[in-house]
């Protein structure tokens, strides 16, 4: 058992879960006492120098994203500075659901083990793991959660968040992860495919509506400083890492995922023009596909993502210009799921 006297808490979040769980636990640290510092990594320049001494208890909080922890979190994690021995937690909010009664739990991947094997070679003593599922906020794919379900979700959370505060706090050890190790380390292989590609073609699927009226919060407000504003219009670069704020949060409820375009952009990206690759690449005996080494398929489905990564940047760009005639605009609008009353938006709420 150990003795903290201080807690600082760095987070992450795209739509205000981890940034709620981050606060509930620094909430339960003040009550006891503690110092606390809460401190939101955007923008965050994190001294290498700084010295953290066991009386210290050091937490990270973030969202999940692609089954592991967002680049911006990793990237943090990875220039944080070494330590002897300090202790760490690790809570990662992931995509909760609700099916009748059931509470049904996100999937965290490797967002726990790989940051906790970064901290540990830096000389972290790793306290506790915790995963939070917290209503999903990835509207991407799926409409928001009612509010109905998003309370009820948000009530269970915070009791969990503070029962781990209070273990954590008190200097007990908490990995409620573990259970789900084996499943974890199965779907891991997902997780470097969205690292590396799944992030990046994702970024180049969001358009703004008519509704848009230049007032540049989303550009202001991104964490990752991922959008610009070319031609009047945000344009998404390859830093989004699709957090989902500026979809969430934009007043005008112009920022749509651009179904319609993405869906056959993809179907052409990821099956037909590979097919045909291979066919050229085969007749041509360009490329060794055929023998049967796991580099040859590996360097070859590296060369393929390169391709189809490229591919999406320049029909992306096309997009954007196109977007700007009202008649396309409204094609791409129109075809877009997100457009519709029924695809709610997400916020995590205030008032818990
Ligand atoms: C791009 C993206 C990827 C996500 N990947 C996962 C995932 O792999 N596993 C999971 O449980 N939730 C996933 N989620 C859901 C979020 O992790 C979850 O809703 C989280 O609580 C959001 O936290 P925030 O509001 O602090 O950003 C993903 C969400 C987004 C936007």
């Amino acid at each position: 058992m150990r003795n903290y006297s201080k807690l600082i808490v760095f987070y992450f979040s795209g739509t205000g879960n981890a940034k709620k769980a981050a606060e509930w636990i620094v909430k339960s640290a003040v009550e006891k006492g503690f110092q606390t510092e809460l401190i939101n990594i955007d923008h965050y320049k994190i001294d290498e120098k700084s010295l953290f001494n066991e009386q210290t208890l050091i937490g990270f909080c973030s969202p999940t994203h692609g089954f592991n922890l967002p680049p911006i979190m990793l990237q943090f994690i990875f220039q944080f500075p070494k330590s002897k021995g300090a202790n760490v937690f690790l809570l990662n909010t992931r995509a909760g659901m609700k099916l009748y009664k059931l509470f049904l739990p996100g999937l965290s991947g490797i967002a726990q083990y790989f940051p906790a094997l970064m901290l540990r070679l830096k000389g972290y003593r790793i306290v506790g793991m915790q995963p939070m599922d917290l209503p999903s906020n990835w509207i991407s794919i799926h409409p928001g959660l009612k509010q109905k379900v998003v309370d009820s979700i948000f009530f269970r959370c915070k009791k969990i968040a503070l029962r781990f505060a209070d273990k954590i706090l008190s200097g007990k050890k908490v990995y409620t992860a573990f259970w789900s190790l084996p499943f974890d380390l199965a779907i891991a292989p997902i997780s470097l495919g969205y690292y590396l590609i799944g992030r990046f073609a994702i970024a180049k699927t969001f358009v703004a509506n008519q509704n848009c009226n230049q007032c540049g919060l989303c550009v202001k407000n991104c964490p990752v400083n991922a959008i610009k504003m070319i031609d009047n219009r945000p344009f998404w670069t390859f830093d989004c890492e699709s957090c989902m704020h500026c979809m969430n949060h934009c007043p005008k409820r112009s920022i749509e995922t651009a179904f319609g375009f993405t869906v056959i952009l993809w179907w052409a990206v990821f099956s037909i023009i590979p097919f045909f690759a291979l066919k050229i690449m085969l007749d041509k005996q360009i490329f060794p596909i055929h023998s049967n080494s796991i580099w040859a398929e590996l360097i070859y489905l590296f060369f393929q993502s390169i391709v189809a990564l490229l591919i999406i940047y320049g029909a992306y760009r096309l997009l954007h210009f196109l977007m700007k005639f009202s008649f396309f605009n409204k094609i791409i609008t129109n075809t877009s799921l997100s457009h519709y009353k029924f695809w709610r938006r997400y916020k995590a709420p205030k008032d818990f």
